[in-house]
């Protein structure tokens, strides 16, 4: 049969990949499958992050990060960088600084001249800025400040505006639409929305495929960024079946919309998944199970990239 980043390409996307923890990498059987030709894409689950990668003013430590790249790059992978602006995993140094404005913009921009990658979660699900420290100093201009300052530091990289519940119609997703029209009006760089997508199983949104169509429409491209779909434990056959149909029918939309440009789920093993530690009795959630099984959602990739 075919493997999955094989068929995302056949199906005219860049890439099929997955989130990747550094603890993850001292697993052989965890590496020996990253490699093994199903990801041409990974994206750093935790180490790119401002926590990790500025955790003093001015003081970067890339040791981490850069431990996933080069597995990328020994791998011929694409790297997505994750992420340069979120009010979580900040250190205190930056959410409890108390910097003026123009102080806290120029951290912005050495910031996101250095970490080169997106803006993650800025919405409420009412389609209002969330409240952070950034915001709450800046208001919405911080956008255009990261956008600009990553653009600067290096022209080819892709600028994506990321987030969740933005994968049916609404408040929050008419408020993503809103800001790219606004930041490509006003000239600033954006080249995509990243789409995160976790779901549960039976819950993918029937309006999924026309939101990605809408974000397109705008002239940026789309990627789905985080998917998994988790269910209620213990598994169960029928559950697993679902979660594969459920695996297939988000694939088959990004395949009808020509620029979703491709799919990164938020790990590929139930082993290392973030579910089950952040919502206690659900799980299950990725394409492999915790013993490097291929579970159905396996060939729902397969099938929603119109291969077998
Ligand atoms: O590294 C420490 C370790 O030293 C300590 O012993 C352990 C004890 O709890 O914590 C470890 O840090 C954890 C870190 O993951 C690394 O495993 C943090 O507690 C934990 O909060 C952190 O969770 C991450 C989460 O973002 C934080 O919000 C998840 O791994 C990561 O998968 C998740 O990813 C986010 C995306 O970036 C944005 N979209 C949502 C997605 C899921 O929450």
């Amino acid at each position: 049969s075919a493997q999955l980043n094989t068929a995302a390409k056949a199906a005219g996307k860049v890439y099929f990949g997955t989130a990747v923890d550094n603890g993850d990498l001292s697993d052989s059987t965890y590496k020996t499958i990253l490699a093994g030709g199903d990801f041409g894409q990974v994206t750093a689950a935790n180490s790119m992050k401002w926590d990790a990668t500025e955790p003093s003013r001015g003081t970067f430590t890339f040791t981490q990060g850069d431990a996933i790249a080069s597995v990328a790059s020994a791998n011929g992978q694409v790297l997505r960088g994750h992420n340069c602006v979120w009010h979580n995993q900040l250190p205190s140094w930056v959410s409890n600084g108390g910097f003026s404005a123009s102080t806290l913009q120029s951290i912005i921009t050495t910031h996101c001249s250095t970490i080169l990658t997106v803006i993650s979660e800025i919405f409420n699900e009412d389609g209002s800025f969330r409240t952070s420290v950034f915001y709450n100093t800046l208001n919405s201009s911080f956008v255009t400040t990261a956008l600009q300052a990553a653009k600067s530091a290096d022209p080819n990289t892709k600028l994506y505006i990321n987030d969740y519940n933005i994968e049916y119609t609404g408040a929050k997703a008419t408020a993503v639409q809103n800001l790219v029209k606004a930041l490509k009006s006003a000239g600033t760089p954006i080249d995509g929305v990243g789409v995160q997508s976790h779901f549960s199983v039976g819950g993918v949104p029937s309006s999924y495929q026309s939101v990605l169509s809408a974000f397109t429409s705008l002239g940026v491209e789309v990627a789905i960024t985080e998917l998994d779909i988790a269910m209620t434990l213990p598994s169960t056959a029928a559950l697993l079946t679902q979660q594969g149909n459920d695996y297939k029918t988000v694939i088959a939309a990004c395949t009808a919309v020509p620029k979703c440009i491709g799919v990164t789920v938020w790990d590929y093993t139930d082993k290392y998944s973030w579910i089950p530690s952040a919502s206690p009795g659900k799980g299950a959630a990725c394409p492999w199970d915790a013993n490097y099984n291929k579970k159905p959602a396996y060939q729902g990739i397969l099938n929603g990239f119109g291969a077998s």
